[in-house]
């Protein structure tokens, strides 16, 4: 897999037929020219848009060099829009108003609903209403904690209108993690739902909200405001056109179960109610071009995470070009990404790169196995999907079943595949295109960050030979650099080193929300003049490249990155532990998942209920996605002489590699060999 003699795959006639870009050569002419002249390139792209006041001043300012002064990126720098406006304004306005932006499919098959782009307006202005109504102004920070329900794109898309920056939290982190993320923004107003079901299992989505307040209340933070969306168990009333439109099905009834939410008089307030009586009108705030637009959290090696910042106007651009041309959409087709709002991949490719391509996307809020693991193929039949966009993690879930959970439906409608989150395995791509594809869709694995905004390393349908694994060329105005531990280029194939990028795209991040030192020191200082993406990388003899993982301490656990720091951080809260150190472990599913070794406080014994307690804690403190596959006594770590744990030699220990290689620096090297002799009977 990796070396430049893999099975290639060429451009399928069906795809590259009508593609955007339609040859190797045509990328290879608009990438030159995107690199040679970013101003340039991205200017004409900008004109697709529409501006208050255009950019008129100097197109591109940065530094990227630490040595030479504050990293700052400036983009189109004194221009005025609004992405709302952009997405939904300019559409209407192009005569779609009428066109469905989403589909919108519950987590029973039997629950559906939709919304045009015209409907969604005045969803959006009536909720950029009740913002201002209720005190909010441009700059301020709203977080965001909803499942996948049509009234969580309407309350960012409202933020972003009125240029209040959201701060979506994914519905899966603990009461903790969402009140360290509340705290750090200082957010004084929460947007929630009463609940969600996601496959059989009910959420008590309200209830975690509350906690995470009482959390902050303790920290002497107050929450002014929570707005809670009525989702289960409607009223008759309640069952708004948002959901139902009148050319649908009537609604199945939702599972109509009690749940039990506390309510805080002065404080909680019902959507429903609040929306009643807004105007449907909102006239956009226009954005400075670098403005910010929205912060998204993304675990970092200290353990505390971060607050990506994106800004308005290039992020716009970005989003946009990136999801036309990366899955080659053209007007009239079904788009669906699988990823929840709450991710990176949820606010480019679900809301905001749709969007602005005039699209009609799907919100699903259910999971893959519910009813059963034919749900995805159920849905692309359902909508007729085109371009479907998903993870390696899932497909790798979904391939252990037989192929007749997939073949039973109707795919033809598909022609572009994508997956992203982690490297995907040859195996898992070759089923994706064989059985999901049926050998007539192009695969696009696409490489990107949080930090990115967009993709940066990717083929493109209609031009792109693919190889399975690698994600081959970087996108328009990315440079992609491999070096090696004293910075210097590394240009010999297959090699492998750090991977970084030469010059800034419009969509890359701007800064760490309220920690700028903090933004340079992550991405900037271990290279003067190259952003630093944290991953190791390869070009091979054909110039493709291999993304190979993360080289830091974060762990990509089925695509959601965890930072072993933060980990440990949550283990050692336990009164029984001293001690943890946290290393990533290979997993067939998951792609990663942790193994936890933990010293014990004197005195104490492990067990195996200890064991489960400690993986317990890592789930309420951090959210059901981190909770580690393996927790292991540890009666002392593997240290230098200066007290450094030896995380290299962990790594082995957790997969029973007993080729551990130079001990020479530990300061005692029996613990070694007590440590092989205490893996856990699974592992
Ligand atoms: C990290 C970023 C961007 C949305 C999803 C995750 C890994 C992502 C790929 C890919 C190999 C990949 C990297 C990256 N990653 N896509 N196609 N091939 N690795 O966003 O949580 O910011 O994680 O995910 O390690 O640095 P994120």
């Amino acid at each position: 897999m990796d070396n430049g003699h893999s099975d290639l795959y060429p451009p399928l006639e069906r795809i590259h037929r009508d593609a955007h870009v339609s040859s190797f050569e045509q990328y290879k002419e608009m990438y030159q020219r995107s690199i040679e002249d970013p101003a340039g390139f991205w200017d004409e792209i900008s004109k697709q848009f529409f501006w208050k006041s255009p950019p008129t001043g100097e197109f591109l300012q940065y530094n990227f060099d630490c040595n030479k002064g504050p990293i700052s990126i400036k983009w189109m720098d004194g221009a005025q829009t609004n992405i709302c406006y952009n997405a939904l304004d300019r559409n209407i306005d192009r005569g779609m108003g009428d066109k469905i932006a989403f589909y919108w499919e519950g987590n029973n098959p039997n629950d559906q609903g939709s919304i045009t782009f015209k409907k969604l307006l005045e969803e959006v202005c009536k909720f950029s209403n009740v913002l201002k109504k209720i005190g909010i102004k441009k700059g301020d920070r709203i977080a965001i904690y909803m499942p996948m329900i049509l009234e969580l794109i309407v309350a960012m898309l409202a933020c972003a209108r009125i240029g209040a920056v959201h701060s979506i939290i994914f519905a899966g982190y603990s009461s903790d993690s969402l009140a360290g993320r509340i705290l750090d923004a200082k957010c004084h107003i929460v947007i929630t739902a009463d609940g969600v079901w996601r496959g059989a299992k009910l959420l008590n989505v309200k209830k975690i909200v509350d906690d995470a307040v009482d959390i902050c209340t303790k920290s002497s933070h107050e929450v002014r405001t929570c707005v809670v969306v009525r989702h289960l168990s409607p009223s008759e009333e309640d069952v708004s056109n948002l959901k139902h439109d009148e050319n649908t099905e009537p609604p199945a009834s939702r599972p109509s179960l009690k749940l039990k939410i506390n309510w805080h008089d002065g404080r909680d307030v019902w959507w429903h109610d609040i929306m009643t009586g807004q105007s449907p009108e909102c006239e956009a705030e226009w954005m400075m071009a670098e403005d910010p637009l929205f912060m998204l959290y993304t675990s970092g090696s200290t353990g505390k995470p971060k607050g990506v910042l994106h800004t308005v106007a290039g992020y716009m651009l970005y989003s946009a070009t990136t999801f036309k041309f990366v899955f080659d959409y053209h007007p009239g087709e079904v788009y669906w990404c699988t990823a929840d709002v709450g991710w990176i991949t949820g606010h480019t490719y679900t809301c905001y790169g749709p969007l602005n391509n005039g699209a009609t996307g799907i919100i699903f809020e259910g999971v893959p196995f519910f009813p059963d693991a034919g749900r995805f193929w159920a849905i692309i039949e359902k909508y007729k999907v085109a371009k479907f966009y998903t993870a390696p993690t899932a497909i790798r879930a979904l391939m252990k079943y037989d192929d007749s959970f997939v073949t039973k439906y109707d795919r033809s409608t598909l022609k572009v595949l994508g997956t992203v989150g982690e490297p995907i395995n040859p195996e898992a791509w070759l089923w994706y295109y064989n059985v999901v594809g049926n050998k007539q869709c192009a695969i696009v694995d696409t490489f990107w960050q949080t930090e990115t905004g967009g993709h940066v390393i990717t083929p493109l349908p209609g031009a792109t030979t693919t190889k399975p694994g690698s994600a081959t060329f970087p996108f328009f105005g990315v440079v992609p650099v491999i070096l090696d531990e004293e910075g210097r280029e590394i240009t010999e194939p297959n090699k492998e080193g750090y991977l970084v990028f030469k010059q800034p795209w419009p969509g890359i991040m701007r800064t760490v929300y309220g920690n700028h030192e903090r933004f340079e020191t992550t991405y900037f200082k271990k290279f003067p003049g190259y952003y630093c993406t944290g991953d190791g990388g390869k070009k091979d003899s054909d110039g493709y490249i291999w993304v190979t993982g993360r080289i830091d301490d974060m762990v990509n656990v089925s695509g959601h990155l965890l930072s072993t720091a933060e980990i440990e951080s949550a283990l050692v809260e336990h009164h029984k532990v001293a001690e943890a150190a946290v290393v990533s472990h290979p997993h067939k599913i998951k792609g990663e998942c942790t193994y936890c070794f933990v010293t014990l406080k004197e005195g104490e014994t492990f067990s195996e209920e200890l064991g489960s307690e400690l993986k317990t804690k890592v789930r309420t403190k951090i959210g059901p996605f981190a909770m580690p596959d393996f927790v292991q006594n540890a009666p002392s770590l593997p240290k230098t002489r200066s007290g450094k744990i030896m995380r290299r030699i962990l790594r082995k220990i957790a997969v029973g590699d007993r080729d551990v290689g130079d001990i020479t620096t530990l300061a005692d090297e029996t613990v070694i060999e007590s440590l092989f002799n205490l893996r856990p009977d699974d592992a």
